[in-house]
């Protein structure tokens, strides 16, 4: 029922989207010019990923771009969150441009503005080109220069069309999972490496957001990061430290510097590494941001584990909550809390929620429909937080559905579903779901209340 969400909250230009990723949908990963990146080498790493999937086909979106966007033409979206693929751009990571690469994204933008959809760009979505990687990835200072220039690339050719732009995804999947956790590419458990990454990723930022500005005047240049609010798994002073260290790792480490604190104190004690700084550095990754981006999916509970690896919280499974195929908890609440952290505490102008959605084991009836109430229920709780976040003055000026379709999600490959759009990967059949049907609803609903 559409009016059980305060459209009314919601300011008249407030923009709905769905989000991508190029690695996620594309497929067609050996197709003019594109080289390998980190996700090809892992997703190939026996046992990484759940029953050996990859991306290499993917939902072939690089073939199939223009019955997508007429999917988000009957959504009635007004925005598309995508990421280019820098591997397609730039095989070797630096240096020379493959056109082919360019053009396909030209092309894509182009189809998207004729539908009447804005794009909104992100630049590195977890596919760094295998060649930087043989370098020392996002280790390697030169990574976070080789980004910038990459982005100038980019930047420089669809600029004239595209405003909406964000240098990085989830700086902490790289950093954290990639390279502490081992979980994602490139697969790493090094505390010195992982501390390493997430000081150059922040450091890219930095420079590929000026870099998008010099390329581009008048762009709009945000980051989008994930966040979770932690909470204690009891009242013990321990456990409250433990959640103020998770938080540190989780959310503070990500933003203190984005927001010029500069990195925790408390965590890089904790963390015992010597951070590879030079002069100058804090005031690039510190420069004034036209928006920021929230991914938020779930809330993390934590107790006191001294003993375990940092930032000595183990996460502790609630009980008796609601939680997702993915076994993520449901709480729309943190959503709200963040958007409103987000505005009071850091002093962010301008809001996107980038990506919020949920993974169901979907089930096809005979007749070819996908009838999913648990994400349509999903879809409407976090929309009412955000109404209330935006009641409690949260400058959001938009939201984006994770995702528009089902696709590649990351290692646990094709069986989590996210679309709101299911796809039959042996056909490549999409058919949208009722969620997709009620998000459409939605959007008319909140259009209908600002005629
Ligand atoms: C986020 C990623 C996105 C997708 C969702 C479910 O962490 O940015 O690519 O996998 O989770």
């Amino acid at each position: 029922m559409s009016d059980s969400i305060d459209f009314a909250a919601f300011p008249s230009d407030f923009v709905w989207g769905t989000a991508t990723s190029a690695y996620q949908i594309e497929g067609a990963v050996a197709e003019d010019g594109r080289a390998p990146s980190i996700w090809d080498t892992f997703s190939h790493t026996p046992g990484k990923i759940d029953n050996d999937d990859h991306g290499d086909e993917a939902c072939d979106h690089y073939h199939r771009w223009p019955e997508d966007i007429a999917l988000m033409k009957r959504l009635g979206t007004d925005t598309y969150r995508m990421s280019i693929a820098w591997p397609r751009v730039l095989p070797a990571g630096d240096g020379l441009v493959n056109p082919a690469g360019l053009d396909f994204y030209d092309r894509l933008v182009d189809g998207l503005l004729d539908a009447g959809i804005t794009p909104n760009l992100t630049l590195y979505h977890w596919d760094l080109p295998q060649a930087l990687q043989d370098r020392g990835g996002w280790t390697a200072r030169e990574t976070a220069e080789h980004l910038a220039s990459y982005a100038s690339v980019v930047a420089g050719r669809l600029g004239d069309r595209v405003t909406h732009w964000a240098t990085l995804n989830e700086p902490l999947c790289s950093g954290w999972i990639g390279h502490l956790e081992g979980r994602m590419a490139p697969g790493l458990t090094d505390l010195t490496a992982a501390v390493h990454a997430s000081y150059h990723l922040l450091l890219g930022h930095g420079l590929a957001t000026q870099a998008i500005r010099a390329a581009a005047p008048g762009a709009r240049v945000g980051l989008v990061t994930n966040h979770s609010t932690v909470e204690p798994a009891s009242t013990r002073p321990e456990d409250i430290a433990a959640a103020t260290r998770m938080d540190g790792h989780t959310n503070r480490w990500w933003l203190d510097p984005v927001y010029g604190r500069g990195f925790p104190t408390d965590m890089r004690r904790l963390y015992g590494v010597e951070l590879p700084e030079r002069p100058g550095d804090l005031e690039t990754i510190s420069a004034p941001l036209d928006w920021h981006g929230l991914n938020y999916y779930f809330p993390v509970t934590v107790e006191d584990d001294p003993t375990g690896p940092v930032p000595h919280a183990r996460e502790i499974r609630p009980t008796d909550v609601p939680r997702t195929g993915m076994d993520w908890q449901i709480d729309a609440g943190g959503l709200e809390e963040f958007l409103l952290r987000l505005t009071d505490d850091y002093g962010v102008h301008r809001l996107y929620v980038t990506e919020n959605g949920s993974a169901f084991p979907d089930t096809v009836r005979p007749d070819g429909t996908v009838d999913d109430p648990e994400r349509a229920r999903y879809l409407e709780q976090h929309l009412s937080a955000c109404a209330r976040a935006v009641r409690k003055g949260a400058p959001l000026a938009g939201y984006y559905a994770w995702s528009l379709l089902d696709n590649f999600e990351w290692a646990y490959g094709y069986d989590k579903r996210f679309g709101l759009v299911h796809v039959d990967y042996p056909t490549q059949t999409r058919t949208i779901k009722s969620s997709g049907h009620r998000y459409a609803d939605i959007i008319r609903g909140h259009r209908q209340a600002h005629a």
